[in-house]
């Protein structure tokens, strides 16, 4: 018997070599997928695990997170491209390899690299975390992908506009149709407008910051962040934004709650609310839907300064926390209270401003979350609606006559939007109420594009802040 150690056989391939970047932004899209986690919670632990590692720095940092939202963004336009590039249908390939192949052409079709490293990339990362024969696989459909760009693809994948508009305007921008729909419907006009929406989804917002009035000013959070970064909000004048973003909290008032991180749509909701003109006592206002509290503190801060005092309530009690959280150490003063909104545990008649920010779809907030568009169902909205005109019509009891309470969503869906408003007026589906509407309009000075009133739509491609819904009424007995 031959005693010799045996030759191993060659091995047919080298080792694949696992790319950091890529490796960990296919682990945060396989979370989004799998567990239905969120990128924007996913993605910062596993950046920080890397990073504390030693071999991530800010630009793998950055890259991974544009590999990681855009790929999510653009998913239905990406998956058309893909299936146009395979012979079997796109939900017989494995979600693993869907994400490694999406991904493969966002870095192709979305980003300035270059194509042989696009290419060559994501089969090393397909080699590592799919296997060799998947990796031809992914080799063989992304080499097609190479032979057009962004714009030539969806001529080839869409249907033209003029046989079936939202079909076109839902591959090219990557939303699912409904949406398309329903933000059509909302913004109203032609082409332009929609398409000027629904490109502004795609796109990374900027940090926005609130300097909270009486504990941070404008100036402060500027100087604290340098010419290069800080700019002047557009609209609100406690707003700053991080023109090259980094973290906020990072900045001494950020961290001490004297400001915070604040979409500029959210603050002119929270400033209008307390800008509308109010005849008698005006000391005790509501804020009914709080968590997780940015305009809960801008509203604190504000009634703080003119002697109001703010009962933040919220119905989840890890949320009700986030209040507290931002609200310590506001100058006036103020309560949190966990409670349910539809069954009040305070008296009919009770306060002069109330602000109900309703739970609602989130379809003002697309580009903040990058696969709710992916995620949402047309039928969610009727999971709302009776929440919606409870919350609603329990702030119209709890105000006093002539007491204003503002209704406000982050979404422009009409059914979440006017027609619950509507509803709630004309008493559709429950005891009619005394009330009449405010003209929000004026209670966001300098800003354009309002609308034909009384109520406010803010759009991302309009204002650059999240598609906010605000509107204002008057008890009147
Ligand atoms: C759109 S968010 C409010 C955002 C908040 N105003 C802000 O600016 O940070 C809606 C909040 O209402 C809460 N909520 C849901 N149902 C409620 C109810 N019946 N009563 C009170 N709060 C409720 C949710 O938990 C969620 O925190």
């Amino acid at each position: 018997m031959n005693d010799q150690p045996r030759r191993r056989p060659a091995t047919p391939h080298r080792r694949p070599k696992k790319d950091p970047v890529r490796f960990l932004a296919f682990e945060a899209l396989r979370a989004v997928d799998e567990r239905d986690a969120y990128a924007n919670l996913v993605l910062p632990p596993l950046l920080k695990k890397a990073r504390a590692a030693g071999d991530f720095d800010s630009r793998d940092a950055a890259l991974a997170t544009e590999l990681v939202y855009g790929t999510l963004r653009r998913q239905g336009t990406y998956d058309a491209i893909v299936a146009a590039c395979i012979d079997r249908p796109l939900r017989e390939v494995d979600p693993p390899v869907l994400d490694v192949l999406n991904m493969g052409v966002h870095q192709l079709l979305g980003t300035r690299i270059p194509t042989h490293a696009a290419v060559s990339a994501s089969v090393e990362l397909a080699r590592v975390v799919l296997g060799e024969g998947r990796a031809k696989f992914v080799n063989a459909v992304l080499r097609k992908v190479t032979a057009d760009d962004f714009d030539g693809w969806v001529a080839r994948v869409a249907p033209s506009y003029e046989d079936d508009a939202e079909d076109h305007l839902a591959l090219v921008h990557s939303h699912p149709r409904w949406i398309v729909s329903a933000l059509w419907d909302a913004l109203g006009g032609g082409r332009a407008g929609i398409e000027d929406l629904l490109e502004a989804d795609n796109e990374r917002p900027e940090v926005t910051l609130v300097a909270r009035p009486g504990r941070s000013t404008t100036d402060e959070l500027l100087a604290a962040l340098g010419e290069d970064n800080g700019l002047p909000g557009r609209w609100s004048p406690y707003a700053v934004r991080m023109a090259e973003g980094g973290e906020p909290g990072a900045l001494t008032a950020v961290r001490e709650s004297r400001a915070g991180v604040q979409d500029e749509g959210s603050q002119l909701v929270a400033a209008a609310l307390a800008n509308a003109p109010l005849e008698g006592s005006d000391t005790r206002w509501l804020d009914g839907c709080a968590g997780p509290g940015g305009k809960a503190a801008l509203l604190a801060a504000l009634g703080a300064g003119r002697g109001a005092a703010l009962l933040a309530a919220e119905k989840q009690p890890h949320r009700a926390r986030l209040v507290e959280r931002s609200l310590a150490g506001n100058p006036g003063p103020y309560q949190v209270i966990t409670a349910d909104g539809t069954r009040p545990p305070w008296r009919p008649g009770t306060f002069d401003r109330i602000l109900m920010d309703v739970p609602c779809s989130g379809l003002g907030a697309l580009r903040r979350r990058p696969e709710s568009r992916w995620r949402r169902r047309k039928e969610d909205l009727e999971s709302f609606a009776p929440l919606q005109r409870g919350l609603l019509r329990e702030a119209l009891k709890a105000v006093r006559v002539g007491g204003v309470v503002g209704y406000a969503t982050c979404s422009p869906h009409l059914a979440e939007t006017r027609v619950v408003v509507e509803d709630v007026l004309k008493g559709r589906g429950g005891a009619p109420v005394e009330a009449e509407w405010v003209d929000a309009r004026p209670l966001m000075p300098g800003v354009p594009a309002l609308g034909d009133g009384p109520d406010v739509q803010l759009w991302p491609h309009l204002h650059g802040t999240d598609a906010m819904y605000l509107a204002v009424l008057r008890r009147t007995g």
